[in-house]
């Protein structure tokens, strides 16, 4: 991959090419399908690509979540884990890790981020209140709905422009959040900040906006907590973005960001390179003490928290591992890289590309298809058929149902490509970007979707679908 601002340094020698910083130790088949095959396996599925078996997909970017692969150094943990009901020498290990990347006293490991996020709301929430962010992500949001709460998303405009190019489109509007607090403080328990923004296109917030939301907050007394899933690449973005911060380790960015908060959740499954895992961490007492209590009732003692030693271990060893600076060059560039090969055949894109994704904009690339009609079904069901690579769509499908049943368009209906950590080179990369751009070629010819049966709530896992003739 040619990097354009930064170069890469190779034994004293300086390279413009940013390779994969790593050699590959261990490998896993993928499975080669005819078209054929792939038209059979797809109608089987019911057009939804959510219900094929993952062994027909080639290139598989459905999710960046606990898709990554672990390197030696976490596996040679896993082998040394203390699997100790109590007190396990794998527990303080990713203590100490996560205490000192985040500085916070509490540390309270959970099975996923969505449980980290349940045990928090369950114990600070009351109905009526208001939780704000940048943008929620859905499990983030549904688990402050459960509690009767609100929330609300206060990104800053550039933010929900997909065209529009900002180096920190995931910042929190500090006007709307002064107003929010001035009116309604009374209402709101905490703060949240989601870094990178996952459900805006997985863009950055900046170090000075995450200062301008910390003073906010002492104003108003306030605790902030960060949605820290992909906290590595926000810092990232940062280093390489912000005025001023070129010279500091991602670490220390990352360390910056921590110490302007007083807790988070973390979903481990992402910037904590493992495949399954999260955290809660806080300095508040009382919180967490209560957090503790739920904890043991829904997830495990709290040194273990729904997790096995050797995955304490795995996440200890992918948190110090996901800030070295090789790591995150090359991950970010792998997938601006992406969506410059996309963004040079013609196929519009959120710019700019985000940490972890490229999110086509299916309804600018198919316009015939009108919305009703799930453009994003009808680009990935052609992705799939045409190489076998496997994308998400987020769009009508996803978010058009009303609990009433009626249904109208999303705001967008775009196509997620999600990079998983570590996993594939460069010439899987560019496959997806050729199949990518021979699908743009044909775009005329594709047709749209309609639903022939869907459950009322969360549709789009297990909706099955026809084509429209
Ligand atoms: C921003 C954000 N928050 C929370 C979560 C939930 O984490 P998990 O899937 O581990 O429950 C995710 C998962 O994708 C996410 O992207």
């Amino acid at each position: 991959m040619r990097g354009h601002d930064t170069r890469s340094k190779g034994a004293g020698v300086h390279f413009h090419t940013i390779i994969e910083p790593f050699r590959i130790k261990s490998v896993e088949s993928i499975a080669f399908t005819t078209r054929e095959e792939r038209e059979a396996r797809l109608r089987e599925a019911g057009f939804n690509v959510f219900l094929l078996h993952a062994n027909d997909v080639l290139i598989d970017l459905l999710t960046d979540s606990g898709t990554g692969a672990m390197s030696s150094q976490q596996w040679a943990a896993i082998m040394q884990a203390d699997e100790s009901y109590a007190g396990s020498r794998s527990f303080y290990r990713f203590r100490d890790v996560v205490a000192d990347l985040t500085g916070f006293t509490h540390i309270i490991p959970t099975h996923q981020g969505r449980a980290a996020e349940r045990i928090l709301f369950h114990t600070v929430l009351q109905p009526g209140q208001i939780v704000p962010n940048n943008n929620h992500f859905d499990t983030t949001r549904a688990n402050i709905e459960v509690e009767d709460a609100e929330a609300r998303d206060l990104v800053i405009p550039e933010g929900r422009v997909p065209s529009l190019v900002h180096p920190f489109k995931g910042n929190v509007d500090l006007d709307a959040l002064e107003r929010l607090l001035a009116e309604h403080g009374d209402r709101v328990p905490l703060v949240m900040v989601t870094v990178t923004n996952n459900s805006g296109g997985g863009q950055p917030v900046s170090l000075e906006n995450l200062r301008g939301v910390r003073a906010l907050c002492d104003r108003f007394r306030k605790p902030l907590f960060l949605d820290a899933c992909r906290f590595a690449e926000n810092a990232w973005f940062i280093k390489t973005r912000e005025v001023g911060q070129a010279d500091r380790t991602p670490k220390a960015i990352a360390q910056e960001m921590f110490s302007l908060a007083d807790g988070c959740t973390m979903s481990a499954k992402k910037d904590g390179l493992a495949n399954i895992g999260g955290f809660l961490a806080m300095n508040n007492n009382a919180w967490a003490e209560a957090a503790r209590n739920l904890l043991i009732l829904t997830e495990g003692f709290p040194t273990y928290g729904g997790l096995a030693g050797y995955d304490l271990e795995a996440i200890a060893r992918g948190l110090e591992e996901v800030v070295e600076e090789p790591y995150l060059h090359y991950r970010i560039r792998s997938t601006a890289y992406l969506g410059e090969k996309l963004v040079a055949a013609g196929v519009p894109i959120i710019q700019p590309p985000g940490g972890h994704a490229i999110y086509i904009d299916a309804r600018a690339l198919l316009p015939q298809i009108p919305p009703l009609e799930y453009p994003g079904i009808a680009l990935v069901n052609a992705l799939y058929l045409e190489a076998g690579v496997r994308g998400v769509e987020i769009g009508t499908v996803m978010f058009g149902r009303h609990p009433d049943g009626t249904e109208t368009p999303a705001a967008m209906d775009l196509v997620r490509l999600a990079i998983p950590r570590r996993v594939y080179t460069q010439s899987h990369i560019d496959y997806v970007a050729e199949t990518v751009a021979q699908v743009g070629r044909d775009r005329e010819r594709l047709r749209g979707y309609r639903i022939t049966s869907a459950p009322a709530a969360l549709r789009h896992f297990t909706a099955r679908f026809e084509q429209v003739s």
